[in-house]
């Protein structure tokens, strides 16, 4: 039977806000060593104001925070919101902002920021060119954002296997883009790159469709098409019996170029 058909953003709210604790909560979130450089990039850098955008848990803004004057943590869902400022009473950390907005139409002035920082979500917006945008508009001239996200490998044969089960996974999946795609958007938002760091994590498959509450035909549609997916497949993205698996996730560190 068909379901109404709802947005994009509803789609997104409604996979996240449920799962909001989960998220603080989830190990594959709270620890990297992107977030521990983006820690200490900030460390070098002593922000006035940084915003994290698509917070979710808030993990980005929480390892930033010792280092800012204030953290704006932005998401689309109300429900993580709510589970940023719990937690950053429970910590009693005092300098983060909870704010809700869409990447895409950010709810700040211009130069607004002295460093912007996205981490596991611009994989889910809906205009990742519109959101790169805005995050440059809000940002002061020169100062540094730092994108980490999940990408696609270059070969389209490994591209389309994640892509479809990302979003089978996910229905609020738009796209992990690859190294070169991130590379033409940036730029031609107004950044440029410093630097491109490659990591791999891997996925324990039961906690990967439970945080997203995967329905049971689509989890079967998945564990179908890693059986079924061709030794290339297989190989690169290491899956194993169970279907737990690795992804390619890159940091991109850059600035906000200023205006000719
Ligand atoms: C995987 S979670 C983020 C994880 C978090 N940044 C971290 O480092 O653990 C993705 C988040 O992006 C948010 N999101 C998705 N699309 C968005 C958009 N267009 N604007 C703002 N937030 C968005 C979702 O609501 C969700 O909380």
């Amino acid at each position: 039977m068909t379901q109404p058909a709802r947005s994009h953003e509803a789609h997104v709210a409604d996979q996240f806000g449920p799962q909001a604790a989960a998220y603080v909560a989830s190990a594959v979130h709270a620890a990297g060593a992107d977030l521990d450089r983006m820690a200490a990039r900030m460390r070098e850098v002593r922000p006035a104001r940084a915003l994290d955008l698509g917070c979710g848990g808030g993990h980005v803004a929480f390892a930033i925070a010792p280092e800012s004057g204030a953290v704006t943590a932005c998401d689309l869902s109300p429900d993580m919101l709510a589970a940023v400022a719990a937690e950053a009473a429970r910590r009693g950390v005092s300098n983060i902002a909870t704010r809700a907005g869409a990447a895409e139409a950010l709810p700040f002035p211009d130069a607004s920021f002295d460093a912007v920082l996205t981490r596991f979500s611009a994989h889910h917006w809906r205009d990742v060119r519109a959101g790169l945008a805005e995050a440059r508009r809000v940002l002061k001239p020169g100062a540094p954002a730092l994108f980490a996200d999940i990408v696609a490998p270059d070969d389209p044969l490994l591209d389309t296997h994640l892509q479809a089960v990302e979003l089978l996974r996910d229905p609020s999946h738009v796209r992990d883009y690859a190294v070169p795609e991130w590379r033409a958007m940036l730029d031609a938002a107004g950044f440029s790159l410093d630097a491109v760091t490659p990591g791999r994590l891997r996925m324990d498959f039961a906690s990967w469709i439970a945080r997203m509450r995967s329905p049971v035909p689509h989890v079967a549609a998945i564990r179908s098409l890693q059986a079924a997916a061709p030794d290339a497949v297989q190989r690169h993205f290491g899956i194993e019996a169970d279907g737990s698996f690795w992804l390619d996730a890159v940091l991109i560190e850059a600035r906000a170029v200023a205006a000719a």
